[in-house]
């Protein structure tokens, strides 16, 4: 499993990086818009990809849902997913580092979840390959929900609500950790950026962000390198880089013992990115002016550095443009707010 996710890494990174290049002299900015093979790398996908093992149901969907938002998934029933991973807060918790059972400070930012069908393997050091394989570990942890797994299945059951959901759901199998998980996966993989003033721009609307925004896009495709990692619709080439933040933790070469791998973490979604301040898999930058100021510098030189993240000659108007570009990929209207559900579930 683990090498299938090397070499899928290595797959996407192969495929994307040279079209990039390709389309990078392109860029255009003063009239037109953006040219349509670069408008076809950032359009959205139409659908949301499920696996054929754990195909999409409402039924799953509606109880992933109220299991993601219930409290009762914990040993003291008092943390949820949704504890961590707020809606209100784009999926994260506005923490430098989550915060789990007992008050324990885990040792990295917890990530958003949006665009999860989207993003394995998952974790800032690729540890999971999938959602369903995911959703086990926060429950179990000691430091986050505390729950002894051998108990939750019994836990849930006794509760008359769920024992009727998970039979819906799940005819014939009813509830079990691998059927708690993909209720989870399935509502997780539901979680979807909305449309954002740089979709309308895309699709061909001129107006739809202002021209300090284009010139911020322009940028990021060329002289600030940010497209060869933040690749795509989602902004993501789903691969690990050290970036040069200079902690000590050593990232996917934790899972993968390879000097190329040390402090290398996942490239984060920047779908909505404006509302999930505090940055970076250790909360350490606060704003993303303090993001642009570190790629600007270039970072911690080590041999694991990036080749890519090197001082960049940007002019202060150049990072405005970019700070204005970013704020365009948040999606119209309000932050998802939190759904009722957890009332929903009286024993
Ligand atoms: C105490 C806070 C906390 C709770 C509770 C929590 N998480 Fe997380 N979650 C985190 C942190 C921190 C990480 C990143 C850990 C790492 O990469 O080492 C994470 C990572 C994830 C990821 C990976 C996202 C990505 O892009 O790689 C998913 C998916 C996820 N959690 C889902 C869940 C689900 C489902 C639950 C409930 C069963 C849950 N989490 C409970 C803090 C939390
Ligand atoms: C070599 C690949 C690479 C390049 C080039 C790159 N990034 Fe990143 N970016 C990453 C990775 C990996 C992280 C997460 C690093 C960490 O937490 O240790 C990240 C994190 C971020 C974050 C924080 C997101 C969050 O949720 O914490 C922002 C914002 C961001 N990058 C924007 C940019 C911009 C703008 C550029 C161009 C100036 C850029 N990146 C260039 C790989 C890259």
């Amino acid at each position: 499993m683990m090498r299938l996710s090397v070499l899928a890494v290595l797959a996407i990174a192969a495929a994307t990086v040279p079209a990039l290049l390709a389309v990078s002299d392109t860029v255009s900015t003063d009239h037109g818009g953006p040219s349509g093979a670069l408008k076809a790398l950032y359009a959205r996908p139409l659908a949301t990809p499920f696996p054929s093992d754990n195909p999409y149901s409402a039924a799953k969907a509606q109880l992933g849902e109220r299991l993601f938002f219930d409290p009762r998934l914990s040993g003291d029933d008092n943390i949820a997913c949704a504890s961590c991973h707020n809606p209100s807060l784009s999926w994260g918790d506005g923490l430098p580092r989550g915060i789990g059972h007992a008050m324990n400070v885990l040792p990295r930012r917890t990530p958003t979840v949006l665009n999860a069908a989207w993003v394995a393997p998952l974790m800032w050091d690729g540890r999971n390959a999938t959602l369903e394989e995911q959703a086990v570990g926060p429950m179990a942890a000691p430091g986050e929900m505390n729950q002894d797994l051998d108990r939750l299945a019994a836990k849930l059951t006794a509760i008359a609500s769920y024992r009727d959901a998970f039979a819906g759901a799940f005819p014939g199998e009813g509830v079990t950790l691998g059927t708690i998980a993909k209720a989870l996966a399935t509502y997780e993989r539901t979680i979807v950026s909305g449309t954002a003033p740089f979709d309308r721009w895309i699709a061909g609307d001129e107006a739809a962000i202002p021209p300090s925004a284009k010139r911020g896009f322009a940028l990021f495709n060329t002289k600030a390198n940010c497209a060869t990692c933040h690749a795509g619709w989602n902004f993501t080439d789903n691969g690990f880089h050290d970036i040069g933040l200079p902690d000590a933790d050593r990232g996917r070469a934790e899972i993968l013992d390879l000097p190329s791998m040390e402090h290398g973490f996942k490239t984060p979604t920047l779908r909505d990115v404006a509302r999930r301040d505090p940055y970076m898999h250790d909360g350490s930058l606060p704003t993303l002016a303090a993001v642009i100021e570190h790629y600007r510098i270039g970072g911690t030189q080590r041999p694991s550095l990036a080749e890519e993240i090197k001082p960049l000659a940007l002019t202060e108007p150049e990072t405005r443009d970019l700070i204005d570009f970013l704020a365009t990929l948040t999606a119209d209207g309000q932050a998802a707010p939190t759904p009722a559900v957890g009332r929903r579930t009286a024993r």
